[in-house]
């Protein structure tokens, strides 16, 4: 089924085995503006942009995966299950929900909790908790160390909802659970990895801090998240 209803790409090869997400499609072109070489544009549909090119002469691709679950729920699937994309690094901003998470900061997803019901829904999934993969996990790690980089190794919460009515809610889904950060798509990734057989790892850049209240301006998250993009780049093969 290539093209697929959300990807325009004709033919799998127009996409490398390894796929950046992150959130925003102007992310995406500008990873692919500032780092990648011989870049080639392979969807457009919606303005999710999706580019192919090389970083330090090895393949790797970057396209968005839009805000939310079912948005990612959806271009994920595709990419694993239409055009055999085995690694997919999502790339996200995240809130923190504790003063140990400082702004900028750099946060590898180890697993993710969700309140969501889209592991149930798409493929009868009844836990709570999903990981990312672990052999992903391993190299990016190594690659924050070689490149200098600090890097917490965390639970995250991934929620359906921005805006909750009771915003002290965060509170509790520390404490219960665990979660450092909160943001929206890791659960359905991670899922979609696990059903079909493939990998996924999660990097964020804490963007604002529920604790504390700070935020970030959208000018100076551009800047501090390149530390990140250069961690998940390193997986061009
Ligand atoms: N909530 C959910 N997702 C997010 C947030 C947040 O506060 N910040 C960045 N992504």
């Amino acid at each position: 089924m290539i093209p697929t209803p959300h990807i325009e790409a004709k033919s799998k090869e127009e996409i490398a085995k390894t796929v950046l997400m992150p959130g925003d499609p102007l992310r995406a072109k500008f990873i692919a503006d500032t780092f990648l070489e011989d870049v080639v544009q392979f969807n457009g549909v919606r303005n999710v942009l999706g580019y192919t090119g090389t970083y330090k002469g090895r393949k790797i691709s970057v396209m968005a995966s839009g805000m939310g679950m079912p948005s990612i729920g959806i271009y994920s699937y595709e990419l694993y299950k239409f055009y055999e994309v085995e690694n997919i690094i999502r790339i996200g901003s995240c809130g923190g929900y504790t003063k140990d998470v400082n702004l900028y900061d750099v946060i590898l997803a180890k697993d993710v909790w969700s309140e969501s019901s889209f592991a149930k829904v798409q493929g009868g999934y009844t836990k709570d908790v999903i990981e990312g993969t672990k052999e992903l996990n391993e190299k990016l790690a190594k690659y924050a160390e070689e490149l200098g980089i600090p890097m917490h190794v965390e639970r995250i919460h991934s929620s359906d909802v921005f805006y909750r009515e009771n915003f002290d809610e965060y509170k509790e889904i520390y404490e219960k659970h665990g979660c450092v950060a909160v943001e929206m798509e890791a659960f359905a990734l991670f899922h979609n990895a696990k059903v079909l057989g493939k990998n996924a790892a999660c990097l964020l850049t804490v963007s604002d801090n529920l604790a504390t209240h700070e935020a970030t301006t959208s000018e100076e998250r551009q800047n501090a998240f390149t530390n990140m993009m250069k961690i998940a780049l390193e997986m061009a093969e």
